[in-house]
């Protein structure tokens, strides 16, 4: 287990009570740092106080948006256990979002062990009521200071730290979407596969709209023929039709959501029809009007599963299982938090203890 240097702040704070945690405006006391420079490769990782740190103005990302981040979670059990979720497989996406951003690697080891280092410093921070967690948010920006469009020679990843409660205001109940077909979040190709600043920079013009109408959040349609069902933008989109669930296949335009594919694998070990492929709006609105669909739903680590109870599209609004939450959805989000607090049996290994990473491995 890698050691790191600690600093400890002199000002610890009082980490807010439970039931007031909202999504991501609370930071713990500490934070974890390491540098990239060409030539010296990745360096000097420590813990600090958390802390602004100082750019250069005509620093690399905030001119042309190199940046990565991931966003996993950490969870207490009721045994009183801090459980991170599949932290490998975060690590993993993290340096595949480097990869398309021409950003270096860091050892997937490096990665993880940050995360639970930088835990076990602020573990009184990770809250226990149900439907609340400690949001892990490792990110790497670009830090050289040039102004021509080259890949950056200098890096910093750092990773911060927020207790936080439900990501919608709507909690657990369904939320409404808008399938968009006059702004575009990615296209085949692009970015949209990476967790890269810009692609969500490009979803804020569309979430505003989608707000101002009413609803949560954006339904993406793909960015070619505004016809195929994308992803949401804070969630992979999944639905059920008669007895089949389909979700979006990952072509290059949607993010590898980890909760996407932990639920595709308890759905297809439940002996569910579960398929992987392009679905249109027109198959869904028809759906609605022959009615066979039954449930729709996101999947996301701030989302989790989130019902969806209303689609919007083209002035339409498709209301789905009465508005309510269906029994598949459910079903789905009692089996993942289960698993993630420790109150279920983890068969996958996805929920790894800190303290103990021989135990679930
Ligand atoms: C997540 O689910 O971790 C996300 O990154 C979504 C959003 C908060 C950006």
């Amino acid at each position: 287990m890698a050691e790191f240097p600690i600093t400890l702040t002199t000002t610890p704070k009082q980490p807010p009570a439970d039931d007031t945690l909202r999504f991501g405006n609370v930071f713990t006391d500490h934070m974890f740092m390491m540098e990239y420079d060409d030539g010296r490769g990745w360096h000097n990782p420590r813990i600090v106080p958390y802390a602004p740190f100082s750019l250069d103005p005509a620093c690399c990302v905030l001119h042309y948006a190199q940046a990565v981040f991931d966003g996993l979670k950490a969870f207490r059990g009721p045994d009183g256990r801090i459980r991170i979720f599949r932290g490998p497989d975060h690590a993993a996406r993290l340096n595949r979002s480097s990869e398309r951003l021409c950003i270096p690697q860091i050892d997937p080891e490096l990665i993880e062990e940050s995360f639970r280092a930088l835990i076990e410093v602020d573990q009184r921070w990770v809250p226990a009521k149900p439907g609340t967690a400690l949001y892990i948010r490792p990110t790497i920006i670009a830090t050289e200071t040039f102004l021509g469009v080259h890949p950056s020679h200098s890096y910093l990843y750092y990773v911060i730290l927020s207790p936080v409660g439900a990501y919608y205001a709507e909690g657990m109940n369904p939320v409404k979407i808008l399938a968009t077909d006059t702004h575009v979040r990615a296209v085949q190709g692009g970015l949209g596969a990476a967790k890269t600043a810009g692609n969500y920079a490009a979803s804020l013009y569309g979430a505003e709209e989608a707000q101002k109408a009413g609803f949560t959040q954006v339904l993406w349609l793909d960015g070619v023929e505004h016809r195929y069902l994308d992803e949401v933008g804070t969630m992979n989109i999944m639905l059920k039709i008669g007895d089949e669930v389909i979700t979006p296949p990952l072509n290059g335009a949607i993010l590898a959501g980890i909760t996407r594919e932990s639920t595709l694998r308890l759905m297809r070990d439940w002996g569910l029809r579960v398929s992987e492929r392009q679905v249109a709006i027109d198959e869904v609105v028809a759906a609605s009007q022959n009615g066979t669909l039954a449930e729709m739903w996101g999947t996301g680590t701030a989302a989790v599963v989130s019902p969806v109870g209303e689609l919007g599209y083209k002035g339409e609004r498709i209301v789905i299982n009465g508005g309510k939450t269906g029994a598949l959805t459910q079903r789905l989000y009692d089996a993942i938090v289960g698993i993630q607090y420790g109150t279920l049996p983890d068969p996958y290994g996805w929920a790894r203890p800190l303290g103990n990473r021989q135990a679930a491995a």
